[in-house]
């Protein structure tokens, strides 16, 4: 008889242990879908603080990290891509966010041949607050390499001899080409996704809205992907230190974004600031007209 139930043992165990994966991925109402909405841009407007406020909907299914897709994964394939998807139900609404696309030459082409209907995200800040939060990044990421050279000199100084456009009076005196400057010029970013979506497909947040009014941003977006807004002003307080908003967990806990958001930035020579202001008024004015929204940049 013992030997009876080992041999059963035996023959059942392999049984056992294999079906349990197997019917979790047969659940029927589980999939991992494509993303059908993407945060595109703009590196360091508040991206991920809108991705992570926007998973407080449990209708929005995203992963956590950046999937880089359509820059630089592409050649990996589209079952690669929907492999990085989270598992999602009926209703649910898939969406990544890899800022990196939003200044990406091919990624507005290989989106569209991948999904036409694609809804875009684009979060914007003041060009010059971002410009000083890029470099704020870079310096302390360079920290290791040695120290950077000020914002002030890289904004307007650090002037290219072989370059005509350049800091010249055209550009105010800033130094257009410098990459934390450039990506400011928002419109001509634009211009490339315009070519291949209709801006009835963007929906457009206001990076410092983001930060004075997260439910409000939120809830334009929810709405955006058409989904029933949950997400309220209760659902975040703002930290007593760094001063941005945090997520109020229901248990009275907080979740912060990480110590890489929502950094210390440097102090700023007002005349330089001044100058980049006037470099970016014609330039804010073209992305206004472009996505015909206004934002109250100060
Ligand atoms: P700083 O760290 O320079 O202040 P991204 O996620 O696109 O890289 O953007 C980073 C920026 O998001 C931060 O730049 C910060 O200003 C802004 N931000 C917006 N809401 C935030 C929040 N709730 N917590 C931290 N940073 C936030």
């Amino acid at each position: 008889f013992f030997q009876m139930i080992i041999h059963l043992t035996i023959l059942i165990l392999p049984y056992l242990v294999c079906s349990a994966p197997i019917r979790s991925t047969q659940q029927p109402n589980r999939e991992r879908k494509l993303p059908e909405a993407i945060i595109i841009g703009v590196k360091k407007a508040g991206t991920r603080a809108l991705l992570e406020f926007l998973r407080l909907n449990p209708h929005i299914k995203a992963p956590g990290p950046e999937v880089h897709f359509f820059d630089r994964n592409f050649e990996k394939g589209l079952e690669w891509y929907r492999s990085q998807m989270p598992e999602s139900e009926e209703g649910d609404i898939t969406i990544e966010k890899s800022p990196a696309y939003f200044i990406s030459k091919t990624a507005p082409s290989r989106m569209k041949e991948i999904n036409p209907k694609m809804k875009l995200i684009v979060v914007l800040r003041d060009p010059v607050t971002r410009a000083i939060s890029d470099y704020t990044q870079a310096s302390s990421k360079r920290r290791r390499l040695g120290q950077m050279p000020s914002f002030e000199r890289m904004a307007v100084g650090n002037c290219a001899p072989w370059s005509k456009s350049n800091c010249s009076v055209k550009t105010q005196g800033v130094n257009s080409h410098w990459g934390a400057v450039r990506i400011g010029v928002y419109h001509k970013y634009l211009q490339r996704w315009l070519k291949e979506f209709p801006l009835a497909q963007f929906h457009f947040v206001d990076g410092q809205k983001l930060i004075d009014d997260p439910a409000e941003e939120v809830k334009k977006v929810e709405e955006f992907l058409g989904l029933k807004s949950v997400v309220t002003p209760s659902d975040f307080e703002v930290d007593s230190v760094k001063k941005f908003p945090c997520i109020k967990n229901p248990d009275g806990t907080h979740h912060c974004l990480g110590k890489t958001k929502g950094r210390p930035h440097p102090k700023v020579d007002e005349p330089v600031l001044k100058r980049l202001k006037r470099f970016y008024e014609p330039e804010n004015d073209r992305l206004f007209s472009l996505i015909r929204q206004h934002f109250q940049w100060e």
